[in-house]
This record gives C-alpha cells, sequence and structure tokens, in this order.
C-alpha cells in the first residue's frame, strides 16, 4: 500500500482519484459482473483510502465508498500462501507463433521433436486443492499467483472435486485446475434471477444484477461469504496440472492426467497425446469448430511439452513457463464505442431500441449492430449514445452490449429517450402499462407490414422461398403488396417491373407462393402474425376451428375454453378478428385457395404415442418445425426441454446445452438418420441400441 501523502494538497488529489478508482470497479464487480483487477488489489484501494481518511478526516466526503452501508463489503478470506507459484501462459494467436514457441523449446532442448500434450483452455477461475492421506484439506484461489484466498468449504460443495481420493495416491501433493459454470447451469442461473428481478420490480426493489458471463458467475460462487450458496450454483472443476508433490509421479504429463483421473479427479476428456507439433494443428482447427458445442467456455488450446523432465530444463521467462503455450481464440467479448440508439419496429409494433457500433471484431465476427433489449434494460445498464461499450458475442445468438465503460466517459455522451412518435409512419406511441413496451398503435404502419410480409413468409409459418426481407421492402415500396393476400394476385409481368428482379427471380418466387398455399393450418394461423400467437398457441386455435375460414367466426369467450389460451391471448385474437381489414385478409386467402383444413391425427393410432421427444439443434433434411410436426402427426408429444420423462433427443448440428442434460440424465440421444428411422418404422427401429 501506498503512504499517507504528506500534504493535504496531495491527499486531497489522491483521495479524490481513489474513490472515483473505488467506484468504477464496484460498477464493474457489483453491477457488471466483470471485475477487471483481482479482489485484493481492490481491497488495498479501499485500505489506502481509509488511511487517507483517517489521517486527514476534513476530507471525507458523504459520498465516500468509505462511508457507504450499502455497497456490501467483499467477503474476506484467509490468505494461503502458494508452496509452488502458479504462473501464466504465455500467448500465440497464430500457426506462426506456435512454430516460434515450439523452435525456441526445441534449441533449448536440443531436439527438433518430442510429443505433446492439448489441452482446453478452460475459462474459469484457477484453483489449487492440497491433498493429504487421500483426503481433501485446503484449497486456494490463484490470487496473485503467489498468495490465494482460503475457499476450502467452498470448494467442498463442488460435486466433481473428490473429498477422498481413491486407488494409489501420493502422500500430501496439490493439483491445479479451473473451476467453470456449464454455460447451461449459467443460462438457467441467469434466468432464475430475471425471474426474482420481476418479482422485485413489482415490490420497488433495485434487481439483482445478472451475470455477464460463466466464468464471473464461477468466480462470483466460488468467493461467496456462506458455503450454502456455493452449493446452490451449477459449478464444476477440470484438473490439468499436477503442483507439487511429495513422491514419486509419473514423467509423462499425460500420463499424469490419466493417474489424476484414477484418483476420482475429472480431467478433461478431450486432452490428446501428439507425437510433434504437426500433429497438434488439427486438433486446434477441431477445438475452434467445436467450442460453440460445449457447456464449458473455452478461450484456446494449452499446448504442453510432456515430459516434465523438460520443464526444469525449459523453465520460465518471468512467469510464464517455456514448456507450455495457449493458443488462443478470438475473444467473444471487446469494446467499442456507441455510435447511435435506433429503434426498429416490429410486426406486432412494438418499438425495440438497438445500438449502432462502430463495427469491432467479436469472436470471429464483424459486428456494427447489437440488440439493447428494451428501454429499461438501457436505464438500468446506464448505457449512453458515444459511450464506449463492451460487447458480447456468446455461440451463435445476436450480440449484446453488457455495458459501458463508466471510466471512458467524456462528458459528451447523450442518453437515450425513447421516440415518442413511431420512426416509420410518425404516429405517436402507446405504452402498454403492464409490459413496459411502447408500440406503435397504427395497424398500417409500413414497418409493421413489411415485418409482417417477411414473417408471413418465414420458414416456420409459409415458408416461400425467395421472399425475404429485401424483397419484401420492395414489394410493399413499389405498392404491389400492401397486406400478405396481395401476395396471392402477383404476376410475373409485375415482379418484373420491379428493380434487379430477373426472370428467374420471378418465377421462383410465384412458384413459392404457389407452394405455399398447402401449408397446414397450424403455420397459417401463426403466419397471420396475431399478436400473442405463437406456434403452439397457433396449433391449439387449429385444433380448435379445423379450418381458416371459420377463424372469422370465433369468440374469445370460446377461445378461452380452450385448454393452454388463457384471457389475453382469447382476446387478442377476437380483437384481431373484429377488424374488417383483417376479416378482408382472411376472406381473401381462402379465396385466392389458402384454406387448408386440420388434420387431426388420429388419436392413439400413431407409432410414436406415448412418447415423448425434443428436438435439439439444425437438421440437415427439415426444420425443426417440420420435425416437430412429424412427431406430432405420430402422436408422440414434443418436449420444449431435457427432463427425466423425455424419452429421446434428436441432436442436429450445434446442438447446445440440451445435450449435456441429456448426458447427465442418461437420456435416448438421436441422430438425424435414427430419428428418420423411427419416424418411418417407429420405436422398433432404434431400440436395441439403447
Ligand atoms: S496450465 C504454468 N492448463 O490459464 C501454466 N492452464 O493463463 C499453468 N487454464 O491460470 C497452467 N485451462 O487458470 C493450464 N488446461 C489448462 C488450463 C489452464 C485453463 C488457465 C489457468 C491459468 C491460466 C494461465
Amino acid at each position: 500500500m501506498r503512504p499517507v501523502p504528506k500534504t493535504q494538497y496531495e491527499a486531497r488529489l489522491r483521495s479524490e482519484e481513489l474513490r472515483s478508482l473505488i467506484n468504477y470497479h464496484n460498477r464493474l464487480y457489483y453491477e457488471l459482473n466483470q471485475p477487471e483487477i483481482p479482489d485484493e488489489v481492490y481491497d488495498d484501494l479501499m485500505n489506502e483510502l481509509r488511511a487517507i481518511e483517517a489521517a486527514y478526516p476534513e476530507l471525507i466526503t458523504p459520498d465516500s465508498p468509505t462511508q457507504r452501508v450499502g455497497g456490501a463489503p467483499l467477503p474476506t478470506f484467509e490468505v494461503v500462501e502458494h508452496r509452488v507459484p502458479l504462473l501464466s501462459l504465455s500467448n500465440c494467436f497464430s500457426e506462426e507463433e506456435l512454430r516460434a514457441w515450439h523452435r525456441r523449446a526445441a534449441e533449448r532442448l536440443g531436439m527438433e521433436r518430442f510429443a505433446l500434450v492439448s489441452e482446453p483452455k478452460i475459462d474459469g477461475l484457477a484453483i489449487a486443492l492440497v491433498y493429504e492421506r487421500g483426503r481433501f484439506v485446503q484449497g486456494a484461489t490463484r490470487g496473485d499467483g503467489y498468495h490465494g484466498e482460503n475457499v476450502t468449504e467452498n470448494l467442498r460443495t463442488i460435486p466433481t472435486i473428490p473429498k477422498q481420493l481413491r486407488g494409489n495416491y501420493p502422500e500430501r501433493f496439490e493439483v491445479r485446475g479451473e473451476v467453470y459454470m456449464p454455460r447451461s447451469g449459467f443460462e438457467e442461473l441467469n434466468a432464475a434471477i430475471g425471474e426474482e428481478n420481476l418479482r422485485r420490480e413489482q415490490e420497488g426493489k433495485k434487481p439483482l444484477p445478472m451475470y455477464a458471463n460463466p466464468r464471473n458467475a464461477a468466480a462470483g460462487a466460488v468467493r461467496q461469504k456462506d458455503p450454502s450458496v456455493t452449493a446452490s450454483r451449477p459449478l464444476a472443476m477440470f484438473v490439468y496440472q499436477l503442483g507439487w508433490c511429495e513422491g514419486p509421479h509419473p514423467e509423462s504429463h499425460f500420463e499424469i492426467l490419466g493417474w489424476l483421473r484414477e484418483m476420482g479427479f475429472t480431467v478433461n476428456p478431450e486432452a490428446r497425446l501428439h507425437p510433434d507439433l504437426e500433429d497438434v494443428f488439427p486438433r486446434i482447427d477441431w477445438w475452434g469448430r467445436e467450442r460453440e458445442r460445449l457447456d464449458y467456455d473455452i478461450d484456446g488450446v494449452v499446448i504442453k511439452v510432456d515430459d516434465t523432465r523438460a520443464w526444469e530444463l525449459l523453465g520460465a521467462v518471468g512467469r510464464e513457463p517455456r514448456w507450455a503455450t495457449a493458443f488462443k481464440f478470438p475473444p467473444q467479448q471487446r469494446t467499442t464505442k456507441l455510435l447511435d440508439i435506433q429503434v426498429n419496429v416490429g410486426r406486432t409494433g412494438v418499438l425495440t431500441p438497438f445500438a449502432v457500433l462502430e463495427p469491432v471484431v467479436v469472436g470471429g465476427a464483424r459486428v456494427s449492430l447489437a440488440t439493447l433489449h428494451n428501454e429499461g434494460d438501457i436505464r438500468r445498464k446506464d448505457i449512453r449514445i458515444g459511450d464506449t461499450v463492451i460487447v458480447q458475442r456468446a455461440g451463435e445468438v445476436i450480440p449484446q452490449v453488457v455495458g459501458p465503460v463508466v471510466q471512458l466517459r467524456t462528458g459528451e455522451e447523450r442518453e437515450f429517450v425513447m421516440p415518442d412518435r413511431c420512426p416509420a409512419c410518425g404516429t405517436p406511441v402507446s405504452r402498454d402499462p403492464d409490459q413496459a413496451a411502447v408500440y406503435c398503435p397504427n395497424a398500417a404502419c409500413p414497418a409493421q407490414q413489411i415485418r409482417l410480409i417477411e414473417h408471413f413468409a418465414s420458414r416456420s409459418a409459409m415458408d416461400i422461398e425467395g421472399l425475404g426481407e429485401k424483397m419484401a421492402i420492395q414489394l410493399y415500396q413499389s405498392g404491389l403488396v400492401r397486406n400478405v393476400a396481395d401476395l396471392y394476385s402477383l404476376t410475373k409481368e409485375q415482379l418484373l417491373r420491379l428493380e434487379k428482379v430477373q426472370e428467374k427471380t420471378a418465377e421462383n418466387l410465384l412458384r413459392g407462393i404457389a407452394a405455399s398455399k398447402s401449408r397446414p393450418l397450424p403455420n397459417v394461423l401463426f403466419a397471420l402474425g396475431i399478436r400473442h400467437v405463437g406456434m403452439e398457441t397457433a396449433r391449439l386455435l387449429a385444433e380448435h376451428i379445423g379450418s381458416l375460414d371459420r377463424l372469422l367466426d370465433v369468440k374469445a369467450e370460446e377461445l378461452q375454453q380452450i385448454e393452454g389460451i388463457g384471457p389475453v391471448v382469447a382476446a387478442s385474437i377476437e380483437n384481431w378478428v373484429q377488424r374488417p381489414e383483417n376479416r378482408a385478409i382472411v376472406e381473401r386467402l381462402v379465396a385466392a385457395g389458402v384454406n387448408p383444413r386440420f388434420e387431426r391425427p388420429a388419436a392413439g393410432a400413431g407409432p410414436l404415442e406415448g412418447l415423448t421427444i425434443v428436438v435439439t439443434g439444425r437438421l440437415e433434411r427439415m426444420s425443426r418445425a417440420e420435425a416437430e410436426d412429424a412427431i406430432r402427426a405420430r402422436g408422440g408429444k414434443v418436449g420444449s426441454s431435457v427432463t427425466k420423462a423425455t424419452d429421446f433427443l434428436v441432436v442436429g448440428a450445434d446442438a447446445g446445452s440440451k445435450l449435456a442434460k441429456a448426458e447427465k440424465l442418461g437420456t435416448r440421444m438421436l441422430t438425424e438418420e435414427e430419428f428418420l428411422a423411427l419416424l418411418e418404422r417407429g420405436p422398433g427401429a432404434v431400440s436395441d441400441a439403447s
């Protein structure tokens, strides 16, 4: 800690600096869950400020972080000294850099070719565990590498950390690894916080901060005061290294990993032994492709020399050993400038703000637009136009703005105000009292109409090929299509008059429109874009009315009798049906030949009767909606999440967290091929392998 300044003038300058630093880090920690400094450093700042305020009490300000009762003090843990320091890793960002690392090691070893081990670089927090006579006695965070925090009691609650070892273990030793939160658990945790916040909002309480990423959620969970809170968080640990060891151990790092596994530790199953460097490259590519499918975040691949006798020979440069390096993947979080906040009008008229960013590459993709959810979210995160913001891409989802870097504010930033008129048609906006949504009440608003045409043509609705956003705008702006019923009277001549529309494009579009006439009733009802009518409700409605023309007769009262349709949804449907312009659309659709009947699957007759099937990921041969329809048509039930009641999980490409859940529960998984066999021949076709 720095000494207390000798003059009051210096003390004032330093205390002001400290307050702004502490406030900045408080915000990162409590609100954004994005700490940038270790807690020790934070404690030092606080202690320094306290010391100055003790020496110069006249400098204490009422808003000083030392005077705040709230702002929950960080829990403090006993400090432990690491017997052998925890080092960090050098980084490589390209094949050339990895080759250069290898060349340096090879020169020191006097060997061209030597075995290497590759492992994922888990994005969690480093933890060192000490075992004595097979019993877990102490666990500590990495801290500054030399001193960590004693978090033993919290670590005891993590199921993958063995409390008692089995087999042939050394008398006393330390293992190191990474504690992490699985992505699926992280999503569930944030969803639970979101639900809790809805309740808190109603009670007028301050919302709890959400976690920005699994790493911060894991770090927060490990540093809880109360171990039962840690126990309630989904945490796991992969062990990747022997720290120190009293007694003999294998000399090959890869063998050590196997040995640790036999003792009961969880070692990443994807660690590989390579005869030489050339063999490592394809594995790095594999990790690069595979990383999105994993249930844990990785930020690279660690490459280690397999022979641990060589480790001593190679030594370290500063705190980075020469015997290991990390091949890093592009980061999933970056900072950039928020140029503007603009507003999008959705098909139901809801106004959603989005961020216009100075383009930045995040997780390998160029990002210039990001979602901001809603006005409340912008206010909660205190995002201002002109701010430097943290942008994040997680998996395949649209980039998000995590929050501003307040320290970089210049004072030129502007607060965002939701427009009071629709940016597309100028109609004064309305506010939904309960849902806090702002929307344009003008059903004829061009932005809504264009989105509605797009939605109508989308895959899970009428699935009209060749009708995407650009075409929807062109058709609307040319006046050819003012509502979706107009699509069915389009002619080739009309289309050819549009800019950049060639013969082939026109023919394809007309073919797509014609083909859409035979879509099933639930899809048609969903396509109409009635507020609150998603695919599930559309299916219930279809079952009830049986054919499209019958939609014109429905009343809210009768709809409410349907199980699964509540009063809000029923009223929304009746409202829609009562409007003359909507009735005209339905009548014209029916007249154009869009009048499918609902085909009820013969009750109990389907081959999949009694089975619950969940579909995840992208299938090659059909869309997700088609797969689900096929299951229902055969009497099966479609599940939305994997539970004990799930009979099969159909796994497509880029499957996410459902896969891990199924693995945990031992749910029978089906490839697309097997699924097709199941559809064709029933459960007998796949039962043998379960
Ligand atoms: S080896 C001397 N292996 O990366 C190097 N580290 O930047 C000791 N990490 O603090 C670390 N996965 O928290 C190693 N398979 C892995 C790892 C890994 C994640 C973390 C670890 C360390 C940081 C180094």
